[in-house]
């Protein structure tokens, strides 16, 4: 298991590409399932989670090829079942549930793995099959879903207790692809990579309105094509890194984004008196630190609202910003791994229920610690680089799960970092 050694005189500039979306990626690799022809996705970031979505799928039976980030599949002959030993290792497998029910009228998905950030119920996904007309059982830790006569359209409400549910959306959004009739999907997520999914297979000929808003429509059709696609850029990597350059940068630019997916992270970063300044077409951003920063309340909503994905790097950024901030986490309430962590490096945090209440100081002390979450991870990373002394970051691969080659990109801004075997 890797370890990251970060030097904490770190002074960041210059300019990165930011890779394709991780979020996006993953749902569009599931949905190639719903043809039998072979389709081409561009921009697949290579990180873990979606190597494992790779091997998910040639495990399902689909012949698949990957060179750097473009990845193919043809998904001509399949099996219902997806292996356990893979599943178990990320929750996102779960989103080949609905392509799998449409395209063989059968799945059989092992109950994902749960995660540190919380309870990670799947019963929205099994609701939204179940509207469908299929039926669904438990077996020995396994969901086993069918439907022998096909998939009827139906209207149906996604809202769980903590609001709408990306991957639930996206599997009910999937399957009424093929399903005979028109599915309404009431409360839907409407997070980028949900519309990246829906421009995706739109392009393979479903009929689609509504993708981005809460209500979308879906008018079944008998088959889907294989297709070509670029999956959008990494709003929570680039807003990451946009962190990173608020915290510890004289200047940093960031290339390959999207101005409108990154509005709730501009806002703060404004709000706390940083420089964030897009180019005319929204592509590149340059974020320039401001010379009295002060503290931010955050709330997480789902999108447009401030993303619980990136409240873990705004604490980080909050634990050096002279003044109080509280960052509430609607969505995850438990999501505050990162606090005890950052609390060993010297960071003044008090959670307290779905919230954690920052206290600035001057500067972090570096000390080893733990990553846990995927975010959680990147924001140690970022304390880090405002520590005093060298910060030993241990377990990497969480960070490996959804971060491409996060330290050469520190390393190509001027952070002093390295990656050694643990
Ligand atoms: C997606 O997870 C993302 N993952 C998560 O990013 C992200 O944190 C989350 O959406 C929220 O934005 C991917 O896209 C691969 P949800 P997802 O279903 O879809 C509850 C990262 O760091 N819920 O939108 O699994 C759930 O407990 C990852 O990249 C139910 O109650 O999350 C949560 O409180 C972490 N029942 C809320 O809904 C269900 O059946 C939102 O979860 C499903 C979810």
């Amino acid at each position: 298991m890797d370890k990251l050694l970060v030097h904490g005189d770190s002074t960041l500039q210059g300019s990165i590409n930011i890779s394709g979306s991780k979020n996006a990626s993953l749902p569009i690799l599931a949905s190639t399932l719903l043809s039998s022809q072979a389709s081409i996705v561009r921009r697949v970031p290579d990180v873990s989670d979606t190597n494992y979505m790779l091997q998910i799928l040639r495990a399902l039976g689909a012949e698949v090829e990957r060179s750097s980030g473009t990845v193919r599949v043809e998904p001509s002959t399949i099996s219902p079942e997806a292996p356990y030993d893979l599943v178990r290792k990320m929750r996102a497998s779960i989103c080949v549930m609905g392509p799998l029910l449409a395209r063989v009228g059968r799945a059989k998905i092992s109950l994902p793995g749960g995660c540190i950030i919380g309870d990670r119920p799947v019963d929205l996904h099994i609701k939204a099959m179940q509207g469908l007309g299929a039926t669904v059982e438990m077996e020995g830790g396994d969901i086993v879903l069918s439907a022998p006569d096909g998939l009827v359209g139906a209207e149906i409400d996604m809202r769980g207790k903590h609001g709408p549910t990306v991957l639930g959306t996206d599997n009910l959004m999937m399957a009424a692809t093929l399903a005979r009739g028109t599915t309404v999907i009431d409360s839907a997520a409407s997070e980028p990579e949900v519309v990246d999914l829906a421009d995706f297979l739109v392009k393979m000929g479903a009929r689609i309105s509504g993708a981005g808003t809460r209500r979308i429509v879906v008018e079944g059709v008998e088959q889907l094509k294989g297709v070509e696609h670029n999956i959008i850029p990494d709003r929570i990597e680039a807003g990451t890194f946009m962190v990173a350059g608020a915290m510890a940068g004289e200047g940093v630019t960031l290339k390959r984004v999207r101005a409108d997916h990154l509005g709730a992270a501009t806002d703060i970063l404004e709000e706390a008196g940083h420089g964030v300044k897009f180019n005319s077409d929204g592509t590149e951003v340059h974020i320039t630190p401001g010379a009295s920063p002060k503290g931010c309340d955050i709330s997480t909503a789902p999108f447009p609202g401030f993303p619980t994905d990136m409240q873990a790097q705004f604490t980080a950024m909050f634990a050096t910003t002279p003044g109080i901030s509280v960052v509430e986490d609607t969505i995850f309430p438990q999501r505050f791994m990162h606090c005890s962590e950052m609390k060993r490096m010297g960071a003044e945090i008090k959670v307290d229920g779905g919230s954690a209440l920052i206290r600035g100081v001057t500067n972090l002390s570096a000390a080893p610690v733990m990553a846990s979450d995927l975010r959680a991870s990147a924001a140690l990373v970022l304390a880090a680089l405002r520590a005093r002394g060298t910060t030993e970051i241990n377990r990497l691969y969480h960070i490996d799960r959804g971060y491409e080659h996060i330290d050469e990109k520190l390393l190509q801004l001027g952070a002093k970092v390295e990656r050694v075997p643990a």
